[in-house]
């Protein structure tokens, strides 16, 4: 149980309801059909036991799989850090209440009846009378209904708006925190835009407005409003940031967007707190609390069923400051180097015309990567003028990523850094056993173009070696 939760917590609640429902079911269906089909109802002993050891049975069970619900997971929508979030939290406790006031009143009238007026031993008085049409009562709780759908609706039309509308705010545009130069043209008046694009099964974030490409792993400054478009080139995907916000469709064909934000602005961190001080002391103390509560690295996934690996369709986002976003975005567009402080033109000069001299794992990995396992076919490295690929994840700077496989294998630390060794191993694992990682992934197969499919000069299926596995994933641990 618990090392189910570890792995993640909400789906261990999921699944303990589910099992609660199924044994209930099943379990009442077997009673009903030894009951009539069997006609064994008169052994009423036995059922009495069964009935006790049904209920204690179904209790235990409950809560043994409900102690596995963590509200404070970290894909937990009770976590709000940010204002979209926050929204739809306090739109759920509405209707949380709501609903519990409903239950405590319904249940309790109902309560009350059945234990008021049960029958007695003894008991002689005559059946009461059947009434028909309280008027009061029946506007009472028509007015009633009315009154709690309104409590409900208006908040969530607000929330519904507030939600949808891009935020007005000048310091989440641009030109008021991004520390760069080079924002495109007309653009520095507008906040940050991402085209979130899905991919049966993995994400690819483009920054239009500077240029850069990355993929299952999302940079966003903290405290400011980010634009997101939607888009997808297969099937419905639905991009979930729990703790940020959730959840849009990504619908092919269709210009969906929404907006999410880490952490408050200033001004509205600012409402909240009722800050004392200079304004000098009430930036630092804001600074604080971005650092301090919202720099973060956040869980997300892929919320609408989109083929066999869906599940395995995660993403992360890394809410940074702003000088930090800034170098990310230049380190993205000088790319990486060729291996041992080469250029590339040299590199390629010796690929092409004697490329033994090229020795060494780190070498020879990108010598694969290039050539037989084909990597650069559908993967793009900036910097290297060769690897273009757009059909499969940028891999630019992968190995400062902390994860693989659009966030299935995992190798951040738990204060943050890239675990080397672990890294090595998920880069083995992916490449080698791509079809176990992900099943039905295109890496896999593509129509022949998959590396499950690469062939020799006989034409005979001819699979990457142990070795050469190796060296391709010792050449992606230096994309640092
Ligand atoms: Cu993409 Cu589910």
């Amino acid at each position: 149980m618990l090392l189910i939760h570890e792995r993640n917590g909400r789906y261990t609640c999921q699944r303990g309801l589910l099992a609660v429902f199924v044994y209930v079911f099943v379990s009442t269906r077997v009673l009903n059909y030894l009951k009539f089909r069997l006609h064994i109802f008169h052994v009423k002993q036995f059922f009495h036991g069964y009935f006790r050891i049904h209920i204690l049975f179904t209790s235990l069970l409950g809560l043994l799989l409900l102690s596995g619900c963590n509200l404070n997971s970290r894909m937990s929508t009770f976590k709000a850090r940010g204002p979209v979030a926050e929204a739809q939290l306090d739109l759920f406790y509405i209707t949380l209440w709501v609903v519990v006031g409903l239950f405590i009143a319904v249940g309790g009238v109902l309560l009350i009846a059945v234990i008021k007026f049960r029958e007695k031993k003894g008991d002689t008085s005559p059946l009461p009378s059947h009434g028909h049409g309280n008027p009061l009562v029946e506007i009472g709780l028509i007015g009633g209904s009315v009154l709690l759908l309104v409590v409900i609706a208006v908040p969530t039309l607000r929330a519904i708006w507030f939600t949808h509308d891009l935020p007005i705010q000048p310091e989440s545009e641009l030109k008021a925190w991004y520390p760069g130069d080079d924002v495109a043209e007309g653009e520095e008046s507008n906040i940050l835009t991402v085209n979130v694009i899905g991919y049966q099964w993995w994400w690819a974030f483009e920054y239009p407005q500077l240029g850069i490409t990355t993929a299952n792993e999302l940079i966003i400054p903290a405290g400011k409003a980010v634009k997101l478009n939607l888009r997808s080139v297969d099937v419905i995907h639905s991009f979930w940031l729990p703790q940020i916000a959730g959840k849009v469709d990504l619908i092919p064909g269709r210009a969906n967007y929404m907006w999410i934000q880490a952490g408050d602005t200033f001004e509205k961190w600012a409402e909240k707190n009722v800050p004392e001080g200079s304004e000098a002391g009430q930036k630092l103390a804001y600074e604080n609390y971005l650092e301090d509560e919202i720099h973060d690295y956040y869980y997300g996934q892929c919320a609408e069923f989109c083929g066999e690996s869906h599940a395995r369709m995660l993403f992360r986002a890394s809410v940074v400051g702003d000088d930090e976003f800034g170098a990310w975005v230049s380190d993205i567009k000088t790319g990486n180097q060729a291996p041992e402080g080469m250029s590339w033109k040299d590199w390629y000069a010796n690929y092409d015309k004697s490329p033994e001299v090229l020795t060494g794992d780190v070498h020879e990995g990108l010598k694969l990567f290039m050539g037989r396992a084909k990597c650069a076919t559908c993967h793009a490295v900036n910097g290297n003028p060769r690897a273009l690929g757009v059909a499969g994840p940028n891999l630019t700077h992968l190995a400062r990523r902390y994860s693989l496989a659009a966030g299935w294998l995992n190798h951040r630390t738990e204060d943050g850094a890239v675990d080397i060794e672990q890294q090595y191993k998920n880069f083995v694992k992916w490449i080698d056993k791509t079809e176990e990682v992900k099943p039905g992934n295109l890496m896999w197969k593509a129509n022949g173009g998959g590396i499950g499919e690469l062939i020799d000069a006989e034409g005979e299926l001819s699979l990457l070696t142990e070795e050469e596995v190796h060296k391709i994933s010792i050449y992606l641990q230096t994309l640092k």
